[in-house]
């Protein structure tokens, strides 16, 4: 920023605000390189930018410095208004949503705690209050009945609400696993996976929560395009563990979700340190650290640490997710379920569109 610069286009009024243009933070930069301004003004919809940009060109050329003057204009987009570079996700935009927020929690690879993290995530949310509901879209290896004691339900009913899901915690829930039965392997085609993952989303009667986690299954893609196609979902969390091979499928698992321009609202690493049920004392079995590194390297948000417990394995496999509880554990998921929000609410904000002059 050049402070002779800006200290002219301050003494120029902004319209709306009657103050000068940078007390009213209408610029987003000044700068002066060899020879040429390059102002950023923040258009606004109301007002007549010709005679705007005019003042700041004659106000720019009275500094000694400046030859040529480039003002740039930034368009705020509503809300929701697509760019072009959400084409794809255009018809899934316009469909009704069944919830304020949508949110996937994905991992490259089996077994990092996709599901565990899904889960306390909604836990955590659900102990402050907030409407929270979970489709488990693992057609392959469904595990939010157990996490949330309803291995025993077998089929949903359909209401002249549609179809009606589980509860538990007061946490609505629907499961691929509510379909299949446990000791059978059970073989999706595609389409399939596609078709019952649209069905579910368009069509249980979710009670319009505040947020709707949908547990991803591991791998091809199927179940990320179709939820693509469907719902503008807000964002994907990636869970995965420090261990480098798990980074490296965490690096994949973002890449499939970039293709459908769905947002990486953040990284959580679990199973980062060993809490032992002793002493309480933290020991680093797989490494510890290398999801802030990656997440840092990567630019998207880090959510936080999920440390390894016997108490989360036991909670998970009794069906009381230990988030609804309190201690170190749950702690971590109410930072990183905020976390998380805060990510959500600012992959929200529209991005400037840039307009040049000529
Ligand atoms: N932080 C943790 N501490 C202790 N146990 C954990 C932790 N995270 C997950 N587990 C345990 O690890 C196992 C795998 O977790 P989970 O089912 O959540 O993984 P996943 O990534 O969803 O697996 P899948 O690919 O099969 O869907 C479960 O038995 C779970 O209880
Ligand atoms: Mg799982």
């Amino acid at each position: 920023m050049s402070d002779a610069l800006l200290a002219r286009l301050d003494k120029i009024t902004d319209p709306a605000s009657g103050k000068g243009l940078v007390d009213a933070a209408r610029l987003d930069g000044a700068v002066i390189d060899k020879g040429v301004a390059t102002i950023v003004l923040k258009a606004n919809a109301d007002e007549d930018s010709a005679t705007l940009k005019a003042a700041i060109e004659s106000a720019a050329l009275e500094l000694n410095d400046v030859e040529r003057v480039r003002v740039i204009t930034t368009i705020q987009r509503s809300p929701g208004a697509p760019t072009k570079a959400d084409a794809p996700r255009q018809a899934a935009a316009d469909s009704p949503r069944p919830a304020k927020r949508i949110i996937a929690v994905a991992a490259g690879k089996g077994g990092v705690g996709k599901s565990t993290v899904a889960a306390n995530l909604a836990a955590a949310l659900a102990k402050q209050g907030l409407r929270v509901a979970i489709l488990d879209a693992d057609i392959y290896g469904p595990s939010i009945p157990r996490l949330f004691g309803l291995r025993d339900i077998k089929g949903l009913k359909k209401t002249d609400k549609g179809i009606k899901p589980a509860e538990s915690h007061g946490v609505r829930i629907v499961s691929m696993g509510f379909l299949t039965k446990p000791d059978q392997p059970v073989v999706w085609r595609g389409p399939m996976v596609q078709g019952a993952i649209q069905q579910f989303l368009n069509e249980a009667d979710w009670g319009d929560p505040d947020v709707l986690f949908i547990d991803m299954p591991p791998g091809t893609g199927d179940a990320q395009l179709a939820i693509a196609q469907t719902v503008a979902i807000d964002g994907a969390v990636i869970a995965c563990t420090p261990q480098d091979l798990a980074l490296d499928d965490a690096r994949k698992a973002m890449g499939m979700f970039e293709k459908t321009h769905t947002p990486i609202l953040g990284l959580i690493e679990n199973m980062s340190v060993f809490l032992c049920p002793h002493c309480g004392e933290p020991s680093d079995i797989f490494g510890h650290g290398g999801a802030r590194a990656e997440a840092e390297a990567m630019g998207v948000p880090f959510l936080g640490e999920i440390p390894l417990t016997i108490e989360l394995r036991e909670r998970s496999d009794s069906g009381h997710p230990v988030a609804f509880g309190d201690g170190p554990v749950a702690d971590a998921f109410a930072r990183a379920a905020d976390a998380m929000l805060a990510s959500a609410d600012e992959a929200r904000k529209p991005a400037p569109e840039i307009a040049f002059s000529s």
